[in-house]
């Protein structure tokens, strides 16, 4: 029997209490083994009490620590206390699973170290993409890959209000509080819609498929709160959806990680994830292109990769993995790194003006222009070698009188 304590009892907290409940005859007879909870920590113990669980229920960390657990789950978020509960049950050699992506991505390698030294495992399926299987496919299946690229709708929150925009025409605020009535976007949705959310998983993602320590930091990070109706209409009008992307791009020895608002191709298999949905497209050397789908969060998705990890602690598999040996030589580069198309939207106050500056800062590029609605909104498409040659092409517009904003966004098909 292995004595699992679970730090936090929210959503995630109480779909882990409930999918080990209910797996338990399962893991008796096909592994001979069982979980047995014999705590669960909380912030605020009169919030839970008279729900069944009060004999396990307590408020002190030091009272879960003298039940000398085997595995602990942390589902508390937050860096704080979480970190430092999470470090001192490493260090006692107690393993720790856990759904933090915040906490993995500030300190995933601090916490991978003091599992090594204290003789425990950290697993962390579920801080990307909630129920998706994406870090465990790195560990395992594809190893065989040198990886190429991660591109990845990772933030739930902001595709439901990105497929409310475009399905209902509405706005940004609208969508954002629809998102918060059904629950899809917290009180605070900053780090949801700043990107802050998306990068941290993406800077896991990263850290894991090009074996150097990527801090979301160090990334470019857009959200999706400047995204007008009238993007989504030029998207719309040539043939494409706006989401939230999560780009990892590797090109020799040059990474480039960003967050983004970018086209995708409404036929395209990004552009079909809709609504809380999440997706993750890994390209490796050998195996292609393989697309992981499904619910990025929610109580049981969420605790289904907890209970994955759970099991892969029982069956001793080694650590999660991030590179606890960074000094592989790749530059972080700030531009997306490879030949693709952009949709250049302007707002501009002479019409006559910017068309003449677009066509002879771009005299060597073929354009497609567009002009919808107003001088409001001018956009036009253009294929460059590189986000850099894109950015030299612009610079003359962006220091143009006649222009009183300039946008670009990356379309990927
Ligand atoms: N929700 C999802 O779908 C989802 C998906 C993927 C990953 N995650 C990650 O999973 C973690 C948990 O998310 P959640 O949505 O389950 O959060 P939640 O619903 O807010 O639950 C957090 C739980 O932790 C407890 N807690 C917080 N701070 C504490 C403290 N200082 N001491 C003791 N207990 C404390 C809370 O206690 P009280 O109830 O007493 O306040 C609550 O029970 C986060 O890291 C999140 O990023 C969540």
């Amino acid at each position: 029997m292995k004595k699992v304590v679970v730090l936090g009892h929210g959503t995630v907290g109480s779909g882990v209490v409930e999918l080990v409940e209910r797996n338990k005859e399962y893991l008796m007879d096909k592994y001979q083994q069982e979980f047995a909870i014999t705590g669960i920590l909380v912030r605020n113990l009169e919030k839970h009490l008279g729900k069944g669980k009060d004999h396990l229920l307590t408020d002190s960390f030091e009272n879960l620590l003298e039940q000398k657990p085997d595995i602990a789950v942390e589902v508390m978020g937050g860096i704080q206390p979480a970190r430092t509960y999470v470090k001192t049950l490493l260090d006692l050699g107690v393993s720790v699973v856990t759904a933090n992506k915040d906490l993995i991505a500030e300190h995933g390698l601090e916490l991978l170290q003091a599992a090594q030294a204290g003789g425990a495992v950290l697993h962390f399926e579920a801080s990307v993409g909630g129920g998706i299987p994406v870090i465990k496919p790195f560990r395992e299946s594809l190893k065989g890959n040198r990886i190429r690229s991660i591109i990845g709708i990772m933030n739930g929150t902001t595709n439901f209000i990105l497929s409310k925009m475009y399905d209902e025409d509405l706005s940004y605020g609208e969508s954002l509080r629809l998102a918060q009535d059904a629950g899809f976007a917290e009180a605070d949705p900053t780090s949801d819609v700043k990107g802050y959310d998306a990068a941290r998983k993406l800077a896991i993602l990263s850290s894991i498929a090009f074996d150097k320590a990527i801090s979301w930091q160090h990334m470019g990070c857009e959200g999706v709160q400047d995204v007008q109706p009238f993007d989504v209409a030029n998207a719309r009008a040539v043939h494409c959806k706006i989401k939230l992307l999560a780009i990892a791009l590797r090109s020799g020895h040059n990474i480039h990680c960003s967050v983004r608002p970018a086209l995708v191709d409404k036929h395209s298999f990004l552009g079909h994830i809709d609504g809380e949905n999440n997706a993750i497209e890994i390209e490796g050397d050998a195996v292609g292109k393989v697309m992981f789908t499904g619910a990025g969060a929610g109580k049981l998705p969420t605790a289904s990769a907890v209970y994955g990890d759970l099991l892969d602690v029982l069956s001793e598999k080694a650590n999660g993995i991030l590179p606890l040996n960074s000094d592989v030589d790749y530059q972080l580069i700030p531009y997306y790194n490879a030949p693709t198309q952009w949709l250049v939207r302007l707002r501009v106050n002479h019409i006559q003006d910017t068309v003449d500056l677009i066509l002879s800062s771009f005299s060597d590029h073929s354009l497609q222009l567009h002009h919808l609605n107003s001088k409001d909104n001018l956009f036009f498409l253009v294929d460059t070698e590189d986000e850099r040659q894109l950015l030299q092409k612009l610079a003359p517009l962006q220091g143009s009188s006649s222009v009183e904003e300039l946008r670009h966004f990356l379309i990927y098909r």
